[in-house]
Protein backbone atom coordinates (compact mmCIF):
# COMPACT_ATOMS: atom_id res chain seq x y z
CA UNK A 1 0.00 0.00 0.00
CA UNK A 2 0.56 3.48 -0.76
CA UNK A 3 1.34 6.46 1.66
CA UNK A 4 -0.85 8.77 -0.73
CA UNK A 5 -3.41 5.70 -1.38
CA UNK A 6 -5.07 7.30 1.51
CA UNK A 7 -5.74 10.78 0.01
CA UNK A 8 -7.62 9.29 -3.22
CA UNK A 9 -10.58 7.07 -3.41
CA UNK A 10 -10.46 3.96 -6.05
CA UNK A 11 -11.68 5.79 -9.43
CA UNK A 12 -14.37 3.84 -11.67
CA UNK A 13 -13.80 3.56 -14.86
CA UNK A 14 -15.76 6.35 -15.89
CA UNK A 15 -13.61 8.31 -13.29
CA UNK A 16 -10.64 7.46 -14.92
CA UNK A 17 -11.59 8.89 -18.26
CA UNK A 18 -11.71 11.98 -16.42
CA UNK A 19 -8.29 12.03 -14.80
CA UNK A 20 -6.85 10.92 -17.87
CA UNK A 21 -8.21 14.50 -19.40
CA UNK A 22 -7.91 16.33 -16.41
CA UNK A 23 -4.06 15.24 -16.56
CA UNK A 24 -3.51 15.79 -20.33
CA UNK A 25 -4.99 19.38 -20.17
CA UNK A 26 -2.89 19.98 -16.86
CA UNK A 27 0.21 18.97 -18.14
CA UNK A 28 -0.65 21.02 -21.48
CA UNK A 29 -0.48 24.38 -19.14
CA UNK A 30 2.10 23.31 -17.04
CA UNK A 31 4.90 22.19 -19.74
CA UNK A 32 5.32 25.61 -21.48
CA UNK A 33 4.92 27.08 -18.66
CA UNK A 34 7.51 25.59 -16.70
CA UNK A 35 9.93 25.39 -19.49
CA UNK A 36 9.16 29.63 -20.36
CA UNK A 37 10.17 30.07 -16.71
CA UNK A 38 13.31 27.26 -16.66
CA UNK A 39 14.40 29.75 -19.73
CA UNK A 40 13.65 33.09 -18.79
CA UNK A 41 15.42 32.58 -15.08
CA UNK A 42 18.43 31.11 -16.79
CA UNK A 43 18.95 33.75 -19.30
CA UNK A 44 17.60 36.62 -17.28
CA UNK A 45 20.26 36.04 -14.38
CA UNK A 46 23.08 35.40 -16.86
CA UNK A 47 22.29 38.68 -18.68
CA UNK A 48 22.12 40.47 -15.41
CA UNK A 49 25.19 39.28 -14.01
CA UNK A 50 27.03 40.21 -17.48
CA UNK A 51 24.72 43.28 -17.67
CA UNK A 52 26.49 44.73 -14.02
CA UNK A 53 30.46 43.53 -14.53
CA UNK A 54 30.07 44.98 -18.46
CA UNK A 55 28.33 48.00 -16.94
CA UNK A 56 25.82 47.22 -19.99
CA UNK A 57 22.35 49.02 -19.65
CA UNK A 58 21.01 47.27 -22.66
CA UNK A 59 21.72 43.69 -21.69
CA UNK A 60 20.02 44.98 -18.23
CA UNK A 61 17.23 45.75 -20.30
CA UNK A 62 16.94 42.31 -21.73
CA UNK A 63 17.01 40.56 -18.43
CA UNK A 64 14.55 42.66 -16.88
CA UNK A 65 11.80 42.24 -20.19
CA UNK A 66 12.88 38.40 -20.33
CA UNK A 67 11.82 37.55 -17.14
CA UNK A 68 8.54 39.88 -17.09
CA UNK A 69 7.24 38.80 -20.31
CA UNK A 70 8.14 34.92 -20.12
CA UNK A 71 6.42 34.85 -16.37
CA UNK A 72 3.27 36.44 -17.77
CA UNK A 73 1.70 38.04 -14.96
CA UNK A 74 1.86 36.84 -10.69
CA UNK A 75 -1.49 34.99 -11.36
CA UNK A 76 -0.28 33.05 -14.28
CA UNK A 77 1.67 31.23 -11.42
CA UNK A 78 -1.38 30.08 -9.60
CA UNK A 79 -3.01 29.22 -12.87
CA UNK A 80 -0.13 27.77 -15.12
CA UNK A 81 1.82 26.48 -12.62
CA UNK A 82 0.49 25.85 -9.22
CA UNK A 83 -2.31 24.33 -9.77
CA UNK A 84 -1.85 22.12 -12.70
CA UNK A 85 0.94 20.71 -11.00
CA UNK A 86 -1.37 19.50 -7.61
CA UNK A 87 -3.92 18.48 -10.37
CA UNK A 88 -1.25 16.46 -12.31
CA UNK A 89 -0.29 15.25 -8.64
CA UNK A 90 -3.75 14.10 -8.27
CA UNK A 91 -4.60 12.36 -11.32
CA UNK A 92 -1.10 10.21 -10.81
CA UNK A 93 -2.13 9.31 -7.43
CA UNK A 94 -5.29 8.12 -8.65
CA UNK A 95 -3.72 6.54 -11.68
CA UNK A 96 -1.27 4.71 -10.01
CA UNK A 97 -3.58 3.95 -6.71
CA UNK A 98 -2.15 0.75 -5.10
CA UNK A 99 0.53 0.33 -7.43
CA UNK A 100 3.87 -0.37 -5.88
CA UNK A 101 5.93 2.11 -6.88
CA UNK A 102 7.70 5.72 -5.27
CA UNK A 103 6.25 7.82 -7.95
CA UNK A 104 3.44 9.56 -6.47
CA UNK A 105 6.30 10.29 -3.30
CA UNK A 106 8.63 11.68 -5.82
CA UNK A 107 6.13 13.87 -7.96
CA UNK A 108 4.35 15.54 -4.50
CA UNK A 109 8.16 16.19 -3.93
CA UNK A 110 8.54 18.03 -7.13
CA UNK A 111 5.41 19.73 -6.63
CA UNK A 112 6.59 21.19 -3.51
CA UNK A 113 9.96 22.24 -5.03
CA UNK A 114 8.18 24.07 -7.84
CA UNK A 115 5.93 25.20 -5.73
CA UNK A 116 8.88 27.18 -3.60
CA UNK A 117 11.15 27.99 -7.04
CA UNK A 118 7.94 30.15 -8.08
CA UNK A 119 7.96 32.09 -5.44
CA UNK A 120 11.45 33.08 -5.86
CA UNK A 121 11.40 33.46 -9.07
CA UNK A 122 8.38 36.19 -8.82
CA UNK A 123 10.49 37.64 -5.97
CA UNK A 124 13.18 38.17 -8.47
CA UNK A 125 10.87 39.70 -11.20
CA UNK A 126 9.37 42.22 -8.33
CA UNK A 127 12.79 43.08 -7.46
CA UNK A 128 13.25 44.66 -11.27
CA UNK A 129 9.93 46.70 -10.53
CA UNK A 130 11.17 48.14 -7.43
CA UNK A 131 14.77 48.95 -9.11
CA UNK A 132 12.29 50.76 -11.77
CA UNK A 133 10.46 52.80 -8.74
CA UNK A 134 14.29 53.62 -7.47
CA UNK A 135 15.46 54.60 -10.72
CA UNK A 136 12.62 56.86 -11.21
CA UNK A 137 13.06 57.99 -7.77
CA UNK A 138 16.43 59.16 -8.23
CA UNK A 139 15.84 60.56 -11.20
CA UNK A 140 13.65 63.55 -9.82
CA UNK A 141 15.21 64.14 -6.86
CA UNK A 142 18.66 66.24 -6.96
CA UNK A 143 21.77 63.97 -7.23
CA UNK A 144 23.27 66.16 -4.41
CA UNK A 145 20.25 65.06 -1.92
CA UNK A 146 21.07 62.03 -2.59
CA UNK A 147 24.80 62.40 -1.55
CA UNK A 148 24.10 63.93 1.69
CA UNK A 149 24.22 61.76 5.18
CA UNK A 150 20.51 62.95 5.88
CA UNK A 151 18.65 59.90 7.05
CA UNK A 152 16.05 58.98 4.95
CA UNK A 153 18.90 58.96 2.05
CA UNK A 154 20.56 56.76 4.08
CA UNK A 155 17.43 54.98 3.98
CA UNK A 156 17.05 54.50 0.00
CA UNK A 157 20.37 53.39 -0.05
CA UNK A 158 19.99 50.68 2.00
CA UNK A 159 16.50 49.91 0.86
CA UNK A 160 18.13 49.52 -2.60
CA UNK A 161 21.20 47.70 -1.84
CA UNK A 162 18.71 44.90 0.10
CA UNK A 163 16.86 45.48 -3.34
CA UNK A 164 20.07 44.22 -5.35
CA UNK A 165 21.04 41.65 -2.62
CA UNK A 166 17.51 39.67 -3.14
CA UNK A 167 17.13 40.09 -6.31
CA UNK A 168 20.24 37.64 -7.14
CA UNK A 169 19.80 35.81 -4.15
CA UNK A 170 16.27 34.78 -5.06
CA UNK A 171 17.14 34.59 -8.81
CA UNK A 172 19.42 32.21 -7.86
CA UNK A 173 17.99 30.15 -6.31
CA UNK A 174 14.98 29.65 -7.93
CA UNK A 175 16.63 29.14 -10.75
CA UNK A 176 18.54 25.46 -9.27
CA UNK A 177 15.44 24.79 -7.03
CA UNK A 178 13.28 25.02 -10.44
CA UNK A 179 15.97 22.87 -12.17
CA UNK A 180 15.94 20.53 -9.86
CA UNK A 181 12.44 19.75 -9.80
CA UNK A 182 12.34 19.47 -13.47
CA UNK A 183 14.72 16.72 -13.01
CA UNK A 184 12.23 14.80 -10.68
CA UNK A 185 9.72 15.32 -12.15
CA UNK A 186 11.11 13.90 -15.62
CA UNK A 187 12.38 10.99 -13.69
CA UNK A 188 8.95 10.85 -12.04
CA UNK A 189 7.48 11.13 -15.77
CA UNK A 190 9.95 8.43 -16.59
CA UNK A 191 9.31 6.21 -14.02
CA UNK A 192 5.87 5.57 -13.73
CA UNK A 193 6.27 4.61 -17.48
CA UNK A 194 8.08 2.03 -16.88
CA UNK A 195 6.44 -1.09 -14.81
CA UNK A 196 8.85 -3.44 -14.77
CA UNK A 197 11.23 -1.11 -12.61
CA UNK A 198 8.97 -0.36 -9.91
CA UNK A 199 9.61 -3.16 -7.82
CA UNK A 200 13.50 -2.54 -7.90
CA UNK A 201 13.13 1.39 -7.66
CA UNK A 202 12.88 2.23 -3.86
CA UNK A 203 14.68 4.33 -3.28
CA UNK A 204 14.80 8.26 -4.49
CA UNK A 205 18.80 8.23 -5.40
CA UNK A 206 17.84 5.83 -7.74
CA UNK A 207 15.58 7.52 -9.99
CA UNK A 208 18.26 10.51 -9.59
CA UNK A 209 21.30 8.63 -10.73
CA UNK A 210 19.99 6.74 -13.85
CA UNK A 211 20.07 7.29 -17.11
CA UNK A 212 16.52 6.83 -17.82
CA UNK A 213 15.63 10.04 -16.05
CA UNK A 214 18.69 12.00 -17.52
CA UNK A 215 17.49 11.62 -21.07
CA UNK A 216 13.49 12.00 -20.08
CA UNK A 217 15.24 15.46 -18.46
CA UNK A 218 17.39 16.28 -21.63
CA UNK A 219 13.81 15.87 -23.74
CA UNK A 220 12.40 18.10 -21.20
CA UNK A 221 14.83 20.78 -21.17
CA UNK A 222 15.20 20.60 -25.01
CA UNK A 223 11.98 20.74 -25.28
CA UNK A 224 11.91 24.12 -22.87
CA UNK A 225 14.87 25.99 -24.96
CA UNK A 226 12.63 25.45 -27.80
CA UNK A 227 9.96 27.03 -25.74
CA UNK A 228 11.64 29.57 -24.61
CA UNK A 229 13.42 30.81 -28.05
CA UNK A 230 9.62 30.48 -29.76
CA UNK A 231 8.35 32.85 -26.84
CA UNK A 232 10.91 35.37 -26.82
CA UNK A 233 10.27 36.21 -30.48
CA UNK A 234 6.70 35.87 -29.79
CA UNK A 235 6.48 38.17 -27.15
CA UNK A 236 9.14 40.58 -28.01
CA UNK A 237 8.11 41.18 -31.68
CA UNK A 238 4.28 39.70 -32.11
CA UNK A 239 2.18 39.66 -28.96
CA UNK A 240 0.63 42.81 -28.71
CA UNK A 241 2.43 44.42 -31.24
CA UNK A 242 5.99 43.78 -29.98
CA UNK A 243 7.87 45.26 -27.49
CA UNK A 244 7.61 49.52 -27.62
CA UNK A 245 10.64 51.03 -28.06
CA UNK A 246 13.32 48.53 -29.20
CA UNK A 247 16.39 49.71 -30.50
CA UNK A 248 17.61 47.68 -34.04
CA UNK A 249 20.57 46.58 -31.17
CA UNK A 250 18.16 45.52 -28.72
CA UNK A 251 16.32 43.45 -31.19
CA UNK A 252 18.93 42.20 -32.83
CA UNK A 253 20.12 40.76 -28.95
CA UNK A 254 17.19 39.12 -28.33
CA UNK A 255 16.81 37.58 -31.67
CA UNK A 256 20.36 36.07 -31.41
CA UNK A 257 19.24 34.75 -27.89
CA UNK A 258 16.07 33.48 -28.96
CA UNK A 259 17.51 31.42 -31.91
CA UNK A 260 20.22 30.44 -29.98
CA UNK A 261 18.31 28.92 -27.43
CA UNK A 262 15.97 27.27 -29.24
CA UNK A 263 18.14 26.30 -32.08
CA UNK A 264 21.18 24.91 -29.67
CA UNK A 265 18.83 23.08 -27.56
CA UNK A 266 16.54 21.66 -30.62
CA UNK A 267 19.53 19.97 -31.57
CA UNK A 268 19.11 18.01 -28.64
CA UNK A 269 15.66 17.09 -29.02
CA UNK A 270 14.87 14.18 -31.42
CA UNK A 271 17.59 12.12 -30.07
CA UNK A 272 16.44 12.35 -26.49
CA UNK A 273 12.95 12.00 -27.56
CA UNK A 274 14.00 8.71 -29.47
CA UNK A 275 16.38 7.47 -26.57
CA UNK A 276 13.35 7.98 -24.17
CA UNK A 277 11.07 6.26 -26.37
CA UNK A 278 13.84 3.13 -26.81
CA UNK A 279 14.10 3.28 -22.69
CA UNK A 280 9.96 1.91 -22.57
CA UNK A 281 9.63 -1.33 -21.47
CA UNK A 282 7.72 -3.00 -24.18
CA UNK A 283 3.92 -3.25 -22.40
CA UNK A 284 4.39 0.69 -22.59
CA UNK A 285 5.14 0.91 -26.07
CA UNK A 286 2.59 1.04 -28.90
CA UNK A 287 1.64 1.81 -32.59
CA UNK A 288 -0.25 4.68 -31.38
CA UNK A 289 2.75 6.20 -29.17
CA UNK A 290 4.98 5.67 -32.15
CA UNK A 291 2.68 7.42 -33.85
CA UNK A 292 2.91 10.46 -31.87
CA UNK A 293 6.36 10.69 -31.22
CA UNK A 294 6.82 10.81 -35.44
CA UNK A 295 4.02 13.46 -35.48
CA UNK A 296 6.60 15.61 -32.65
CA UNK A 297 9.55 14.80 -35.10
CA UNK A 298 7.84 16.50 -38.16
CA UNK A 299 6.47 19.37 -35.96
CA UNK A 300 9.52 20.29 -34.08
CA UNK A 301 11.35 20.22 -37.99
CA UNK A 302 8.61 22.65 -39.06
CA UNK A 303 8.79 24.34 -36.12
CA UNK A 304 12.79 24.41 -36.61
CA UNK A 305 12.70 25.68 -40.18
CA UNK A 306 10.43 28.65 -39.08
CA UNK A 307 13.00 29.60 -36.34
CA UNK A 308 15.99 29.23 -37.86
CA UNK A 309 14.30 31.86 -41.15
CA UNK A 310 13.65 34.04 -38.30
CA UNK A 311 16.92 33.83 -36.81
CA UNK A 312 18.89 34.48 -40.17
CA UNK A 313 16.73 36.99 -42.12
CA UNK A 314 15.22 39.12 -39.32
CA UNK A 315 12.11 38.48 -40.44
CA UNK A 316 9.59 38.36 -37.23
CA UNK A 317 6.36 37.70 -39.56
CA UNK A 318 5.92 34.06 -38.37
CA UNK A 319 6.41 34.77 -34.65
CA UNK A 320 2.74 33.97 -34.23
CA UNK A 321 3.18 31.03 -36.54
CA UNK A 322 6.07 29.39 -34.58
CA UNK A 323 4.63 30.24 -30.94
CA UNK A 324 1.58 27.99 -32.51
CA UNK A 325 3.05 25.17 -33.75
CA UNK A 326 5.45 25.33 -30.85
CA UNK A 327 2.16 24.86 -28.73
CA UNK A 328 1.11 21.89 -30.86
CA UNK A 329 4.08 19.85 -30.55
CA UNK A 330 3.84 20.08 -27.11
CA UNK A 331 0.21 19.09 -27.00
CA UNK A 332 1.56 16.29 -29.21
CA UNK A 333 4.49 15.56 -26.71
CA UNK A 334 2.13 15.04 -23.76
CA UNK A 335 -0.40 13.11 -25.68
CA UNK A 336 2.36 10.63 -26.39
CA UNK A 337 3.74 10.39 -23.11
CA UNK A 338 0.33 10.22 -21.77
CA UNK A 339 -0.51 7.43 -24.10
CA UNK A 340 2.47 5.59 -22.76
CA UNK A 341 2.06 5.94 -19.33
CA UNK A 342 -1.52 4.60 -20.15
CA UNK A 343 -0.52 1.65 -21.35
CA UNK A 344 2.01 1.23 -18.46
CA UNK A 345 -1.14 1.33 -16.11
CA UNK A 346 -3.73 -0.22 -17.93
CA UNK A 347 -3.30 -3.73 -15.90
CA UNK A 348 -3.03 -0.97 -12.66
CA UNK A 349 -6.47 0.79 -13.75
CA UNK A 350 -8.18 -2.70 -14.36
CA UNK A 351 -7.26 -3.15 -10.50
CA UNK A 352 -8.62 0.16 -9.58
CA UNK A 353 -11.78 -0.41 -11.23
CA UNK A 354 -12.27 -3.17 -9.82
CA UNK A 355 -11.80 -2.12 -6.17
CA UNK A 356 -14.02 0.71 -6.25
CA UNK A 357 -16.21 -1.81 -7.85
CA UNK A 358 -15.89 -4.25 -4.94
CA UNK A 359 -15.99 -1.11 -1.90
CA UNK A 360 -19.17 -0.03 -3.67
CA UNK A 361 -20.38 -4.09 -3.08
CA UNK A 362 -19.45 -4.12 0.09
CA UNK A 363 -21.07 -1.15 1.20
CA UNK A 364 -24.13 -2.13 -0.42
CA UNK A 365 -24.21 -6.08 0.86
CA UNK A 366 -23.25 -3.84 4.40
CA UNK A 367 -26.58 -1.96 4.61
CA UNK A 368 -28.81 -5.18 3.54
CA UNK A 369 -27.22 -6.82 7.04
CA UNK A 370 -27.88 -4.26 8.68
CA UNK A 371 -31.19 -3.64 7.58
CA UNK A 372 -32.24 -7.51 8.32
CA UNK A 373 -34.38 -7.79 5.33
CA UNK A 374 -34.00 -10.70 3.60
CA UNK A 375 -34.53 -9.26 -0.01
CA UNK A 376 -34.27 -12.59 -1.38
CA UNK A 377 -37.31 -14.64 0.23
CA UNK A 378 -39.04 -11.42 -0.48
CA UNK A 379 -39.03 -11.83 -4.46
CA UNK A 380 -39.86 -15.72 -3.69
CA UNK A 381 -43.06 -14.88 -2.08
CA UNK A 382 -43.95 -11.26 -3.38
CA UNK A 383 -42.45 -11.14 -6.94
CA UNK A 384 -41.46 -14.45 -8.71
CA UNK A 385 -45.01 -15.08 -9.28
CA UNK A 386 -45.60 -12.26 -11.47
CA UNK A 387 -41.72 -11.75 -12.70
CA UNK A 388 -38.52 -13.66 -13.91
CA UNK A 389 -34.80 -12.18 -15.19
CA UNK A 390 -35.08 -12.87 -18.27
CA UNK A 391 -38.48 -13.44 -19.43
CA UNK A 392 -41.42 -11.99 -19.05
CA UNK A 393 -44.54 -13.59 -17.52
CA UNK A 394 -47.37 -11.47 -16.30
CA UNK A 395 -44.68 -8.96 -15.59
CA UNK A 396 -42.34 -7.62 -18.12
CA UNK A 397 -38.48 -9.31 -17.54
CA UNK A 398 -36.23 -7.21 -14.87
CA UNK A 399 -33.70 -8.01 -17.35
CA UNK A 400 -35.58 -5.67 -19.72
CA UNK A 401 -36.87 -3.31 -17.12
CA UNK A 402 -34.29 -2.58 -14.72
CA UNK A 403 -31.44 -0.45 -16.12
CA UNK A 404 -33.75 1.66 -17.81
CA UNK A 405 -33.14 3.52 -13.93
CA UNK A 406 -29.68 3.41 -14.30
CA UNK A 407 -28.86 2.81 -11.34
CA UNK A 408 -31.47 5.15 -9.60
CA UNK A 409 -32.18 2.47 -6.50
CA UNK A 410 -34.34 5.60 -4.79
CA UNK A 411 -37.06 6.05 -8.13
CA UNK A 412 -36.87 2.21 -8.42
CA UNK A 413 -37.62 1.67 -4.86
CA UNK A 414 -40.50 4.30 -5.29
CA UNK A 415 -41.83 2.21 -8.11
CA UNK A 416 -41.90 -1.04 -5.82
CA UNK A 417 -43.61 0.75 -3.13
CA UNK A 418 -46.21 2.01 -4.58
CA UNK A 419 -46.57 0.93 -8.95
CA UNK A 420 -48.10 3.03 -10.85
CA UNK A 421 -49.13 2.59 -14.51
CA UNK A 422 -45.94 2.36 -17.04
CA UNK A 423 -46.29 0.34 -19.78
CA UNK A 424 -49.46 0.49 -22.02
CA UNK A 425 -48.67 -3.38 -23.27
CA UNK A 426 -49.04 -4.76 -19.62
CA UNK A 427 -51.72 -4.56 -16.71
CA UNK A 428 -50.95 -2.41 -13.86
CA UNK A 429 -48.71 -4.15 -11.53
CA UNK A 430 -50.67 -4.53 -7.63
CA UNK A 431 -49.29 -3.13 -5.14
CA UNK A 432 -47.31 -6.07 -2.84
CA UNK A 433 -47.30 -3.90 0.26
CA UNK A 434 -43.78 -3.74 1.36
CA UNK A 435 -42.37 -1.50 3.50
CA UNK A 436 -40.22 1.27 2.82
CA UNK A 437 -37.01 -0.45 4.03
CA UNK A 438 -38.19 -3.79 2.23
CA UNK A 439 -38.69 -1.55 -1.41
CA UNK A 440 -35.40 0.49 -0.92
CA UNK A 441 -33.25 -3.26 -0.35
CA UNK A 442 -35.07 -4.73 -3.15
CA UNK A 443 -34.51 -1.80 -5.31
CA UNK A 444 -30.54 -1.77 -4.69
CA UNK A 445 -30.74 -5.79 -5.21
CA UNK A 446 -32.61 -5.84 -8.46
CA UNK A 447 -30.08 -3.27 -9.44
CA UNK A 448 -27.26 -5.68 -8.43
CA UNK A 449 -28.49 -8.76 -10.11
CA UNK A 450 -29.10 -7.12 -13.00
CA UNK A 451 -26.03 -5.56 -13.05
CA UNK A 452 -23.79 -8.50 -12.64
CA UNK A 453 -25.10 -10.31 -16.14
C1 LIG B 1 -49.44 -9.79 -9.89
C2 LIG B 1 -48.32 -9.71 -10.67
C3 LIG B 1 -47.11 -8.90 -10.16
C4 LIG B 1 -46.46 -9.07 -8.99
C5 LIG B 1 -46.76 -10.04 -7.85
C6 LIG B 1 -45.36 -8.14 -9.03
N1 LIG B 1 -45.34 -7.44 -10.21
FE1 LIG B 1 -43.99 -6.10 -10.79
N2 LIG B 1 -45.04 -5.78 -12.47
C7 LIG B 1 -46.22 -6.42 -12.84
C8 LIG B 1 -46.74 -5.85 -14.06
C9 LIG B 1 -48.02 -6.28 -14.78
C10 LIG B 1 -45.85 -4.85 -14.42
C11 LIG B 1 -45.98 -3.90 -15.61
C12 LIG B 1 -46.61 -2.60 -15.10
C13 LIG B 1 -46.67 -1.50 -16.07
O1 LIG B 1 -45.86 -1.51 -17.03
O2 LIG B 1 -47.43 -0.59 -15.85
C14 LIG B 1 -44.79 -4.85 -13.44
C15 LIG B 1 -43.68 -4.01 -13.50
C16 LIG B 1 -42.64 -4.07 -12.61
C17 LIG B 1 -41.44 -3.34 -12.74
C18 LIG B 1 -41.08 -2.44 -13.89
C19 LIG B 1 -41.46 -1.01 -13.64
C20 LIG B 1 -41.20 -0.13 -14.82
O3 LIG B 1 -40.77 1.01 -14.56
O4 LIG B 1 -41.33 -0.55 -15.97
C21 LIG B 1 -40.66 -3.64 -11.67
C22 LIG B 1 -39.28 -3.13 -11.37
C23 LIG B 1 -41.41 -4.56 -10.86
N3 LIG B 1 -42.58 -4.79 -11.46
C24 LIG B 1 -40.94 -5.07 -9.66
C25 LIG B 1 -41.71 -5.93 -8.88
C26 LIG B 1 -41.29 -6.37 -7.56
C27 LIG B 1 -39.96 -5.99 -6.88
C28 LIG B 1 -42.24 -7.20 -7.11
C29 LIG B 1 -42.26 -7.93 -5.79
C30 LIG B 1 -42.19 -7.10 -4.61
C31 LIG B 1 -43.26 -7.24 -8.13
N4 LIG B 1 -42.91 -6.44 -9.18
C32 LIG B 1 -44.39 -8.00 -8.02
C33 LIG B 1 -46.81 -7.44 -12.17
C34 LIG B 1 -46.43 -7.89 -10.90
Amino acid sequence: MNFFDELVIPASANHIMLIKYMLTISLLLFIPYISMLLGATFISTHFRKKGKTEKNSMYLRFAKDVIEKLTITKSAELALGTIPAISVFFAYAQLLYSAKTISVGMLALSVVMFIIAFVFIYKYRNTFKLEGIMNAFKSISPKDALSGENESVQEIKEFEENNISTNSISGTTGKWMLLSAAYIFAGTMALASSPDKWANVGNILQVIFSWQTLFSFGALISLAGIITGGAIMFYFFSWDGGLKDMTEEYAALARNVAGKVALGSGIMFPLMLIISYAYLPMESQSPTVFFYMVTVLILFLIAGNFIYAMFKNSDYNSATTVFILVFVLVLFNVIKDQAAFGNAVHNNTLKINKIADDEVKQVRSKTMESTGINVEDIFKQKCSACHKFDQKLVGPAYDQVVPKYNGDAQKLAEFIFNPQKVDPNFPPMPNQGLKKKEANAMAQWLINQVGKK
